[in-house]
Order: structure tokens, then C-alpha cells, then sequence
């Protein structure tokens, strides 16, 4: 065992050597990196797995910037594919497969469909799915008592404009705008709803130049997996729903369970982009290179809810352990990028970790106060407040044995809009009295929404590379030798 002395560093042990630059403005520089062989971002920054952090909020606001959100895993499997699925769903111009109600339901339940599928409107079809007429929120909040049914409330067929499949977003935002509308039906030719566009949709399609999406043009979103017998049919389901990333979420990734799941995930299905970690050493990040990893996330107990170093005595401080695991993969003859995951407190701590050799970074509580995390803010001695825990804190521990058991008063912070829990890995099926957490729990300022984060740490990225005469982050990462103590 190799006991690291205190020559390990962290972020704020160090200081980038600023250098000569031929950068005049901030917009010369090209913060886009590489996440995985075939996966590339506009912008480094992937929100972490972790239920006070990122659901499908988080994961489309991340997305939609350029980022990548990666869902959490303690929800079943149902749950956490209705994720993925609502960030496939939340951009492109058309919403494929909109909710729908038929004409004879009630009112009430038309407002439980809405209310569940977290929606402001319903198509109304027939029993073929022809257009029968639309329902939205709006309809029903106004109407009186004696309307009952959605065929009272809704606006009939021949009231509404509808377009065919292959409109295109500037015809689209000229009828929205024309009529007046929020939404428009997408027919086919036999008069079949076939999709939905709303002008939101419309809007976002124009601004997203940056966006991570897929082939179809639909948000990316990754999602977390463990290691348990359950967990390859976990993963099947999520690549099935469109996840384009696994991240194999074992808090000690140096193991060999966590080794096995990676060749059995690469065996399984060749064609998945499978990140694993968490690890520290070179070592470890060479073993889940060469078993296949697309990308190898590093961090032990740098997150700034981990208690593992206080509790267990191991960790590796971050900076050198992002140095030591790129180090690794060069030396086995691989470029399998890394994720550093953890600790990042500013954009000079993500400009840092960039400049050590990360490909991109995660960020947890950073995030945890926005809007889009999971969870609603309270006032806390007046100032508006969200709440952070580890997931391996008793907090969560709590949250995830209270959903097993279906009690959802004792939620612990209660932060997540999945109901979490039933469906947990071997791994985390110890006793009650056995649980040692690893992690805890804090309240963080609401911050407001994620994309302005983002963007004050992409500007301070962009910043930092015109300080190192870089324009790019690869030319960064050749000049770590310029880091001083
Ligand atoms: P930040 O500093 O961004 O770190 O909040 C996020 C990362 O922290 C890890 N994490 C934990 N580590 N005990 C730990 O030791 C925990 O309970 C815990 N929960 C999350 C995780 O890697 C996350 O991405």
C-alpha cells in the first residue's frame, strides 16, 4: 500500500504560471473537448449523480449549454428510465409521441395526466389517434363547475392549426406567432397525431448551436448504473431509452467487481460509451482503461460533502490524482480521456483541472443550489436555501431505505422529484445497522438557474486559457510542466 505523503495537491495548493498569449478576446478560444472516443462537448462541465443534483431538469438545462447531466441511480429502473426519456423528449423541434387523453375523460384526470407527466397541455384523440382537439392547463383552471369532461373544456380540431411532419422551425415560429399559439399538433396525412411543438421548442432549436444532442437532434443525457447482478439489465433498459453515456458509479472503482462490469457492459453492448470510476491512482485508472472504459472519472473524497478521507483514511488529493491517472493511461499507451470529479469550488479550479490533464470536469454542490436540481429552495434565516447530500451519507442512506419500505415522510431532505430507492445493487443492500456513511449533508445559497453558472464558469475557463496563450484545451494540458507550488 503506498501511503502518499503530504506532497499530494489540491486545487488551492497551486497556481497556474500565467504565459505569453497571442489571445486578444476570450471568443478566439475553443473550450470544446472530447468526453469520450465518440462523444464531444462545447463546454467540459458534466452535472454529478448524485439525488440532490441531477434528474431531468438538471440533465436537459446541462445539455441544452453544451454540457452533460448524468441522471443518479437510486430509483428503480422504470424511474429512471421516465428520465432519460423526458430529456430525449424536451428538445427538437417536435416531441415525438406527445401525452395524449382521449375526448370522454374527465377533467380531473386530465389534470392527473398533466399534473404527472409534469405538462401544460394534452392532445385530445380518438380511440385511432386522429385529432380530436387540445386541452392545456389553462382550459381547466378557468373553467366553471359545470364542465366535466376534456371534450367541454378543450378546443375542438377545427379551431386549431396543425402542421404536417416536415415543418420546419421558421414555419413553425410564423404560425405560433401568426395565431397566437403556445402549441402546434403534428398530423400526418391520415389526420394521426404524430408529435408536438410548442414555442418553447421552437425558440430553443434556434439557440441551440452549442447543445449536446444526439443523431436526432434530441438532448445527450447519461445516467448512472452500480455493479450489482440487477444492474446490466438497468443498463439495457437506459440504452434502450436513448442514454448516450453509462457512468458506473462504485465509490471505490479500483475493485475488481468494478473491473468485471466493465468487460461484461463492454461485452454486452460494444456500441455503449461506458465511463467508470471512481479512482485515484494511476493504477487504477489504467485497469479500467484497459478494461474498456470509454472514460475513467477520478476522485476520492475530494467532493465537498465526502467525508470518506475522515472516515476510511484514503484519498489522494485531487490535483495530483487527475495528474496521476493521466499519467497512468499514457504510460498503458492509451488516450482514454478523464472526468475529475469532485472539489471543483470555482473556474479556477476547473481551468486547473483542465491544465492537469482532465477532459472535463463534474460538479455536484456547485449545482445542487440551482433551480433545475431536484428538490423545491426553503428560506433558512432569510436567505433562500437548497439542500446537498452525499450519497453515501445517512441522509440519503435514510431517503433510499425510507422509499424501499414506501414511506416517503421519512425522505431525509426529501430533494428528489423520482421517488428514489427499490431497486439498489448488492452492494448497497447491507444491514440497516451496518450503514457507516461516507457523506453529508448542507444547505447551499439557491443560485438561480444553471446556464448562468455555467456561464460565468465557461468565461472563467475562456479566461484562463488566454492567460496560458492557449486556444484550446489540449494546448492547455501541454503546459501543466508551468505549474507552480
Ligand atoms: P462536489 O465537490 O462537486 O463533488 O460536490 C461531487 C462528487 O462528490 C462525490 N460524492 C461523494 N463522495 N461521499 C463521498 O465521499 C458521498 O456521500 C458522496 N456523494 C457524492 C461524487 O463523486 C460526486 O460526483
Amino acid at each position: 500500500m503506498i501511503i502518499r505523503s503530504s506532497k499530494g495537491l489540491t486545487f488551492d495548493d497551486v497556481l497556474l504560471a500565467p504565459r505569453r498569449s497571442s489571445i486578444r478576446s476570450r471568443g478566439e478560444v475553443d473550450v470544446s473537448m472530447r468526453l469520450t472516443h465518440t462523444l464531444r462537448l462545447a463546454i467540459p462541465i458534466l452535472s454529478a449523480n448524485m439525488d440532490t443534483v441531477t434528474e431531468w431538469r438538471m440533465a436537459a438545462a446541462m445539455a441544452r449549454a453544451g454540457g452533460l447531466g448524468v441522471l443518479h441511480r437510486f430509483m428503480t429502473i422504470e424511474q429512471q428510465v421516465k428520465q432519460v426519456t423526458k430529456v430525449k423528449r424536451a428538445q427538437g423541434l417536435m416531441v415525438e409521441n406527445p401525452y395524449t387523453v382521449s375526448a370522454t375523460a374527465t377533467a380531473a384526470e386530465a389534470e392527473r395526466l398533466m399534473d404527472q407527466h409534469e405538462v401544460g397541455g394534452l392532445i385530445v384523440v380518438d380511440s385511432d389517434t386522429k385529432l380530436v382537439g387540445l386541452v392545456t392547463r389553462r382550459d381547466l383552471l378557468l373553467a366553471p363547475d359545470s364542465v366535466q369532461t376534456v371534450a367541454q373544456a378543450m378546443t375542438p380540431a377545427d379551431h386549431i392549426v396543425s402542421v404536417g411532419p416536415s415543418v420546419t422551425s421558421t414555419e413553425a415560429r410564423s404560425l405560433l406567432y401568426e395565431h397566437r399559439l403556445e402549441k402546434l399538433p403534428v398530423v400526418d396525412r391520415e389526420g394521426n397525431v404524430v408529435g408536438l411543438i410548442t414555442s418553447r421548442d421552437v425558440v430553443r432549436v434556434e439557440h441551440r448551436s452549442a447543445a449536446s444532442v444526439d443523431a436526432r437532434g434530441r438532448l445527450r443525457v447519461g445516467a448512472a448504473i452500480g455493479v450489482g447482478p440487477g444492474e446490466v439489465k438497468r443498463a439495457a433498459a437506459l440504452l434502450e431509452a436513448g442514454a448516450d453515456l453509462l457512468v458506473l458509479d462504485i465509490a471505490h472503482g479500483h475493485a475488481d467487481h468494478c473491473i468485471e462490469m466493465v468487460q461484461l457492459l463492454r461485452r454486452t453492448f460494444p456500441e455503449a460509451q461506458i465511463v467508470a470510476g471512481n479512482v485515484a491512482t494511476a493504477d487504477g485508472a489504467r485497469d479500467l482503461a484497459e478494461a474498456g472504459a470509454a472514460a475513467i472519472k477520478v476522485g476520492i473524497g475530494p467532493g465537498s460533502i465526502c467525508t470518506t478521507r475522515i472516515v476510511t483514511g484514503f484519498g489522494v488529493p485531487q490535483l495530483t490524482a487527475i495528474l496521476d491517472a493521466v499519467r497512468g493511461i499514457q504510460e498503458a499507451g492509451l488516450e482514454t480521456p478523464v472526468i475529475a470529479d469532485g472539489g471543483i469550488k470555482t473556474s479556477g479550479d476547473l481551468v486547473k483541472a483542465v491544465a492537469a490533464g482532465a477532459s472535463a470536469v463534474m460538479i455536484g454542490s456547485l449545482f445542487a443550489g440551482c433551480e433545475e436540481a431536484p428538490g423545491a429552495p426553503v428560506i433558512r434565516d432569510g436567505q433562500k436555501v437548497k439542500v446537498v447530500r452525499g450519497m453515501a451519507s445517512l441522509g440519503a442512506a435514510i431517503g433510499r431505505r425510507a422509499a424501499e419500505r414506501g414511506d416517503a415522510e421519512q425522505g431525509g431532505a426529501e430533494p428528489s422529484d423520482a421517488v428514489h430507492g427499490a431497486d439498489e445493487s448488492a452492494e448497497d443492500q447491507e444491514d440497516w445497522d451496518e450503514v457507516v456513511p461516507e457523506g453529508g449533508e448542507a444547505v447551499v445559497p439557491y443560485r438561480g438557474e444553471v446556464a448562468d453558472i455555467l456561464h460565468q464558469l465557461v468565461g472563467g475557463l475562456r479566461s484562463g486559457l488566454s492567460y496560458g496563450g492557449a486556444r484550446t484545451l489540449a494546448e492547455l494540458q501541454q503546459q501543466i510542466s508551468s505549474m507552480e507550488k
